[in-house]
Formats: structure tokens, sequence, C-alpha cells
């Protein structure tokens, strides 16, 4: 941390302060083994403490490892079940868990908190870490593809508030992230989907490379829970480019980010669709629709949207495109407008791999869009060249 404090005149002061922002992401095979101490690193271990926080499924399945972890290394850990599903991300989670912190008080640098779960759980915990005493540190783990790929792997954390997704919340960066991919063996295959859905928007407006390895290998990946080799091809390929596009703009300093492609509209389905459509299964939704917003506008050529079509049927996505609702997307982009400082800045591709932004985007062509999305599925017909 530099900073530095000047007097401008008489009665009048200018502060200047840069806190550098560094963490870790690393891969970890068996990160539950005893014998490995990836999980106790960047803290005290002689005499530490840990607060953990493990989601319940993945309680149910390496709980008793989880423990005896800690107990091996001889460190006292309070192990807190937090329930997983989007309608846990709540404010009153988010006190949940720091009264239970409170309870069982860690050191403010040296015993960082520990987030082992999906998205749902990293983002709360995320935010507990940046409150609790105005900041401690803290580590995750994700459990799922979608905190693999994308939740676990950025700054932001967030609690859903006021009927809107992500309304509090923080940058807080971590001071690792633990890869262990073994993990994803358990996640139910819709989970996976929903993950997968992330890595496709990620292939569609920034890493071709990415599209033809998901068009080559995708679906073979997807059925080995991505523990095959191309699968961690996918999982690697994935976060590199996420960082790439996330590490220059952490902090979100400029609000045309490729990374929001299939983050206009979901949100709007997402609220009002609640448990039926998960968060990766809405932004899918939105990046088909934004497909086809693109290719009417002549901006991706007929062939590439087709690509992309194609590659969401052979992963075996399904779509429900009869959720896609064009009044609740439209407000969906006004408050998007908000988010972005004015403007709506939505992301559409231009080719595989690549995309513009635009500003003017009709509520006639979302229309447009979702009418023609809906004709097509589930049936895939091609799209005509215009
Ligand atoms: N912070 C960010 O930048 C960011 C980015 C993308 C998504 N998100 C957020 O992530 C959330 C969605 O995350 P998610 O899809 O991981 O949901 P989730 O955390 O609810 O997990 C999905 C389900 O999988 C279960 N589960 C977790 N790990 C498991 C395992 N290993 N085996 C079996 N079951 C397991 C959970 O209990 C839950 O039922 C959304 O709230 C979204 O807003 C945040």
């Amino acid at each position: 941390m530099t900073g530095h404090c000047a007097t401008v005149a008489p009665g009048h002061w200018l502060v200047r302060a840069t806190r550098p922002v560094a963490y870790e992401l690393r891969n970890v095979d068996d990160v539950f083994d005893a014998r490995g101490d990836a999980l106790l690193g960047f803290g005290r271990r002689q005499h530490g403490r840990r607060f953990v926080v493990v989601d319940e499924c993945v309680h149910r399945h390496h709980g008793a490892r989880i423990r005896d972890y800690f107990r091996a290394h001889g460190v006292q850990a309070r192990i807190l079940v937090f329930p997983g599903g989007e309608a846990a991300k709540t404010v009153d989670a988010w006190q949940d868990v720091l009264r239970a912190l409170d309870a069982f008080p860690v050191h403010r640098r040296d015993e960082p908190v520990i987030a082992i779960g999906g998205g749902v759980l990293t983002d709360v915990v995320g935010f507990v870490a940046s409150s609790y005493r105005r900041g401690v540190p803290h580590i995750k783990v994700p459990t799922t593809l979608m905190g693999y790929v994308d939740a676990a792997v950025g700054i932001k954390t967030g609690v859903n508030f006021n009927g809107y997704k992500n309304r509090l919340g923080s940058f807080e960066p971590p001071r690792a992230v633990l890869l262990d991919r073994s993990l994803l063996v358990t996640l139910a295959p819709r989970h996976l989907r929903n993950g997968l859905c992330e890595i496709v928007k990620l292939a569609v407006v920034c890493d071709a490379g990415l599209f033809e390895l998901l068009e080559r290998r995708g679906a073979a990946s997807l059925a080995a829970a991505f523990q095959d080799a191309p699968g961690r091809e996918i999982l690697d390929r994935a976060i590199a480019g996420m960082l790439a596009e996330l590490a220059p703009n952490l902090h979100e300093d400029e609000l045309a980010r490729k990374v929001d492609f299939g983050h206009t509209f979901s949100y709007g389905l997402e609220t009002l669709h609640g448990d039926r459509l998960l968060h990766g299964e809405a932004v899918l939704l939105d990046i088909l629709a934004s497909t086809l917003m693109a290719r009417a506008r002549g901006l991706l050529p007929a062939a590439d949207a087709e690509r992309v079509l194609a590659l969401v049927q052979r992963l075996g996505l399904a779509p429900e495109a009869r959720l896609l609702d064009p009044e609740r997307m439209w407000q969906a982009l006004a408050d998007r407008i908000e988010h972005r400082n004015g403007r709506q800045r939505v992301p559409l591709p231009t080719a595989i791999g690549q995309c513009t932004f635009v500003d003017d985007i009709t509520r006639a062509e979302i229309r447009a869009a979702t009418d023609a999305l809906q004709q097509r599925t589930p049936a895939h017909e091609p799209i005509a060249e215009t």
C-alpha cells in the first residue's frame, strides 16, 4: 500500500493511495488430502484456527475428510455448513455467517476464512470476508463448474437484495483460489451444463480456439465431468481466458466488458423464473438471443451464428426458449443501463472469438430475437443468409 497526502491550499487536502491486488489460482490434486498443505497456506499453522464454510452437498461427500484434514494439521477448525442454491444468497444468510464467524473469532490477518462451495457460497463468504472487521483474508475452493471457471476466479462478491441479483456486494480479492477439478465428479449433470454455459460465453466472444476445442471435445469432456485430458485443457483455457479479461479491469473501471456477454437480459430471466432457471441457463438464453440480434443486424455472419447454435445443441445444453420474456428482458436492459453508467454497452459477437459493443438495442429487436429463438427450438434448423 502506498499513499500520501498533499496540502492543496490552507484547509484543503488531497489524499492519494494505491493498493496492489495480488492473488493466485492454482490447480491442486485432491485438496482435502491431509498430506497436502494448500488449504493452510497464507496463514498461521501453529495453534492456528480456521473458519471454514462448506456447501451442504460438499459436506455430505467430503465433510469427514475436511475435518480430518484440519485435525491432522493440528488446526482448530469451525466448520459451518451452508445450503447451496440461489435461495441461500440473501442478506440473512450473509448475517448468519457473520454471526458464526464472530462467535469463533479469527485473527484479523493470518487466519484466512476458507470458502468451499459453489458460486453462491463463494459470493456470500467473499462478502463476509470483505465486511467483517472491514476485511479479513479469505481463500476460495470452488466446487461447482460455475465456481471453477467463473465465480471463484474474479474478485466480485455479493448477495441478492431488494429483488435484484447481487445488488449488495464488494470487490474483495481472495488470497488464493485452489482448483481441484476432482470435486466436480459429484456435481449433478445439470450443474455441469450450467457451468459450461459460461465457458461457451467466453469461447463465443473471446477465444475461437476454445470454441473449436468445445466443438471437438466438449461433449465427451462434459460426459466425463471434465476429468479427461481435454477436460483439463478446456478448464485451464477457460480460466486463463477469463483472467485475461478480468485482470486488467478488476474493479470494472471500464464498463464495456466482453465477459458481460450473456449477462444483460439474463438478469431479468433469472429473477423472473427463480429456481427454474439457473444462472448459466439464463446466461445461455441471453447468449443465443444476443447471437440472433447480432445476426439480424448483419454484425455476425450467418455461418458463425449457425456454429454457435450448433455447438449449444452438440453440447446438449437444451435452452428453454419458452422461458424468454421480451418485456422482462427489456426491463433488465434498462437496469443494466444504470449498472453500466448510462449506456447499454451490450457485447454482441462479430465473429467466433470476437465482439463489439452496442448502445442502441430496441424492444422490437429483443422481441424479434426471442421469437426467432422460440421458433428454432427444440428443433434445430439452419439460419438463412440474409
Ligand atoms: N462472483 C462472480 O463473479 C460470479 C460469477 C458467476 C456466477 N456467480 C454466481 O454464482 C452463483 C451460481 O453458482 P453455482 O452454479 O455454483 O450455484 P450453487 O453454489 O448454488 O451450487 C449449485 C448446487 O450444487 C451443489 N454443489 C456444490 N458443489 C457440489 C459438488 N462438488 N458436488 C455436488 N453438488 C455440489 C450446491 O449445494 C448447489 O445445490 C450465482 O449466484 C451467480 O450470481 C458469481
